[in-house]
């Protein structure tokens, strides 16, 4: 989609969109049509309140089509972005190639650039479309083709800054649905090595390097725990590290972040198996690793002033004679050996390679892993917040405004000693499972922090209720791409 900017909405192509927060910003954001409405904005208020979504399409007198979209009271960027991911995915069919979005309603507001992010991030990821294996395509989205068009119209003084803003919601997306595609694979189609090779593309692509560990390199390297997981399964493990860094930079010395994600490709639970009703669901279980690609795919396409390292262990978690059996005990990267319990816990078996191998090569000063990992944080927050775990009360804080900032909200709970307690075994190091069916994910956080070797600024993200969800462009769940909002506005505030 061609974005560009213009000062009058005299020069904007027929489609007009007019964004409205809310009932009491009605009159002043229709002002400017007041007398090119039909019909005119006294009766059309009586229509329309400018709640979140609700939509209104009328006409101006010289016959170009308006839609008013509601974004309810004082919307934030994440109200703004369903508004019009809504809106752009609903009305898909009634839309045209060519439409003009009026922001000084947006840019009125104190955070007005971020929400014409937003606006243009929502309008893309409505362009989605989910069937990727059906035979018969369905009719491409009017703002996904070659001669789709958006101008956004605002003065003159604030243009660089919306066509930033702009750019930015229009990258972001890009990533986010390439995640998507990812994450709603199933998993006959999403193996190990097709997660390296995404990543592989993507940094040939987007010029930032990838390697990728196969079978036999792991084993050399003694990734023992990932190389457990992968027992049972008919398919090679991949173990894959991203580094981004910016070209030229003569500046201050960049903060090197460290991102590790879980690539379950799918999660039966292995021997400890789920039941089936919805174990369908768990070709999701690579949530965390969709994250941390899309993170440091968009990072880079954005060109952001950090040092990204991003690494990916990745396996099924399959149910084989060759599966690692409850009581086993095996090895890990660290040295650290591990009593399995429940083969059901794999996730943080994997984590706990690829965290200490970050750790013991990259030492990065902020080191943020996020995983699919506890259904007790699906019990614990629902499906409206991730669960936070952090030994650092800063990285704790801006992450958490990160979340509010973007809607990608996290809520933290504790990482108290006293839960050592469930980690306690008889014949080795640690358990990967106290057998108690309480503080889950708590539990799971305090296994983690085991593999961080003391890393004073660490944050786990359990992501396991917000990365794969029912939503209103799909009849079953679907990718949320959860995590990469989130985290790149996290650099982005880091970064300033
Ligand atoms: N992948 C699951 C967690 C999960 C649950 C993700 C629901 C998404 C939605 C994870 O590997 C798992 O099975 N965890 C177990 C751990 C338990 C056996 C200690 C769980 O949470 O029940
Ligand atoms: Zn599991
Ligand atoms: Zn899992």
């Amino acid at each position: 989609m061609n974005i560009t900017i213009q000062q009058s909405p005299e020069e904007s192509s027929e489609t007009l969109v007019i964004p409205v927060a809310g009932a009491s910003d009605c009159r002043t954001a229709l002002a400017p049509f007041e007398k090119k409405l039909t019909p005119a904005p006294d009766r059309l208020l009586k229509e329309f309140s400018a709640e979140a979504g609700e939509t209104l399409p009328v006409y101006s007198t010289d016959g170009r089509r308006i839609w008013l979209l509601g974004l309810g009271d004082n919307p934030g960027f994440g109200e703004t972005l369903k508004a019009f991911r809504g809106f752009s995915h609903k009305y898909r069919k009634k839309l045209p190639a060519q439409l003009s979005i009026y922001l000084a309603p947006l840019l009125k507001k104190e955070n007005g650039h971020s929400l014409v992010e937003a606006a243009v991030n929502g309008l893309c990821l409505g362009t989605y479309q989910i069937g990727l294996f059906k035979t018969e395509a369905a009719d491409p989205h009017p703002l996904a083709g070659s001669g789709a068009r958006l101008r956004l119209i605002a003065d003159a003084d604030t243009s660089e800054k919306v066509a930033q803003a702009a750019a930015s919601g229009q990258t972001i997306a890009d990533t986010q649905m390439s995640i998507f595609n990812l994450v709603n694979a199933p998993s006959n189609k999403k193996l190990p090595a097709h997660l390296a090779e995404w990543a592989r593309r993507s940094g040939e692509k987007y010029g930032y390097s990838v390697r990728v560990m196969d079978k036999a390199e792991i084993e050399k390297t003694g990734l023992y725990a990932l190389l457990a997981v992968n027992q049972g399964s008919a398919h090679e493990p991949t173990f894959t590290i991203m580094e981004y860094r910016p070209e030229n930079n003569s500046g201050a010395p960049l903060p090197k972040i460290g991102l590790v994600g879980k690539g379950v490709t799918f999660d039966t639970g292995g021997l400890s198996i789920k039941p089936s009703t919805n174990m369908y669901l768990m070709k999701s279980d690579m949530g965390g690793a969709a994250a941390v690609f899309g993170t440091v795919e968009a990072a880079a396409r954005l060109k952001l002033p950090v040092h990204l390292v991003g690494i990916v262990p990745a396996t099924d978690n399959s149910v084989d004679a060759n599966a690692i059996k409850p009581s086993d005990v095996i090895n890990s990267y660290s040295g650290k050996t591990i009593e399995i319990i429940d083969t059901d816990a794999e996730g943080r078996l994997i984590l706990a390679d690829g965290i200490f191998y970050m750790k013991k090569h990259y030492d990065p000063e902020i080191l943020i892993d996020l995983a699919t990992l506890t259904g007790s944080t699906v019990r614990t927050l629902g499906y409206h917040a991730a669960g936070l775990f952090s030994n650092d009360d800063e990285l704790a804080g801006r992450l958490f405004d990160s979340g509010l900032q973007t809607g990608e909200r996290i809520w933290r709970l504790p990482l108290w000693d006293l839960y050592n307690e469930d980690l306690k075994s008889d014949v080795a190091d640690v358990r990967n499972f106290s057998g108690k069916p309480i503080a889950g994910a708590i539990a799971a956080a305090k296994f983690l922090e085991v593999f961080t070797a003391q890393h004073p600024a660490w944050a786990h993200l359990d992501i396991a209720g917000v990365a794969f969800q029912d939503s209103e462009f799909s009849n079953q769940k679907s990718a949320t791409g959860f995590g990469v909002r989130l985290l790149i506005d996290y650099l982005k505030r880091i970064s300033e």
